[in-house]
């Protein structure tokens, strides 16, 4: 099996600040940390730390070579990764002393990948194969329905998320990865609803996909028609939480990849993303497999 991350790769500013800048207000930081991220990138990362064989396809300017270079360095394939022009996707992120972030979006290459790119990479890959998708590219309708063609499994995590989530062919999806806020937006709940409630929605809406629904520190809920699961948090310091939804989707998928048993499968992932934002930073923040199995 080869897992294929079409996905976003961003360079990360991390702005360390007091609190997250208001409408009409200018504050400083205490530091600004240039690292590398990017939805894609950090699920790519997280599924290779964690010892599968992953091939890595979207698309970085000049200024993006260092993600490259440590996507290569944890065994990511990125042959598929196409050079263009401009500028690579970037992300300016304020973390407050709590420890809560806001995040700002310049899509740069990830906005540039064109039919002719996917259809091409898609031609390397096929049944028994992989592909994990997020909602920071151009055409993830086109890929999905490209890669449902040639028999790959769909892996789905639609974020961010916004209305053109709505639009995008959801029944072609095998597993669904979703937090509270995507989760009860798919599920047409509010978000005070029982995350078990939202799950059994979910899992009603789309009964052909296994649905994860992360909840922050209440750990991880996935429904398949009849069975429910839970899996817990590790307790450890939060430092920075950006990258832990992409850490626990990589390690989740590995896990079940090595034939762990559902709830095993969340217990690693939950303890991934644990690990993960007890540390600064995304992909670099992401652990090594002899920490988490
Ligand atoms: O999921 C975390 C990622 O979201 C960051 O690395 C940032 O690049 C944004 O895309």
């Amino acid at each position: 099996m080869k897992a294929l991350v079409f996905g976003s790769l961003n360079i990360d500013l991390i702005f360390s600040v007091d609190h997250i800048v208001s409408p009409g207000e200018t504050i400083s930081s205490s530091s600004l940390i240039k690292s590398a991220g990017g939805k894609g990138a950090n699920q790519a990362a997280a599924l290779a730390k964690a010892g599968l064989p992953v091939y890595m396809a979207g698309k970085i300017g000049q200024d993006g070579t260092f993600l490259l270079s440590l996507l290569q360095s944890y065994g990511v394939n990125t042959d598929r990764v196409v050079r263009y022009e401009g500028a690579t996707g970037q992300a300016l992120i304020q973390l407050d002393k709590n420890r809560q972030n806001a995040i700002l979006l310049f899509s740069g290459g990830n906005a540039q990948i064109t039919i002719e790119e996917i259809l091409r990479t898609l031609e390397e890959f096929g049944r028994g194969d992989l592909i994990v998708l997020q909602n920071e590219i151009v055409h993830v309708q086109k890929i999905m329905e490209a890669a449902k063609n040639r028999g790959l499994t769909i892996c789905l995590n639609p974020s961010p998320y916004d209305q053109k989530i709505e639009t995008l062919p959801l029944d072609l999806v095998n597993i669904l990865f979703v937090n509270e806020i995507e989760g009860a937006a798919l599920a047409g709940k509010g978000a005070e609803t029982p995350l078990p409630q939202v799950l059994d929605r979910l899992v009603t809406r789309f009964p052909g996909a296994e649905i994860i629904l992360t909840a922050g520190k209440d750990g991880a809920y996935y429904g398949f028609k009849d069975i429910r699961e839970k899996g817990a948090i590790v307790d450890m310091p939060v430092v920075d939480t950006t990258g832990a939804g992409d850490t626990f989707t990589g390690y989740f998928i590995a896990a079940r990849s090595r034939n762990m048993p559902i709830d095993r499968a969340l217990a690693i992932a939950c303890k991934a993303a644990s690990y993960a934002v007890s540390r600064m930073g995304a992909m670099e923040a992401i652990p090594l497999a002899a920490e988490i199995f």
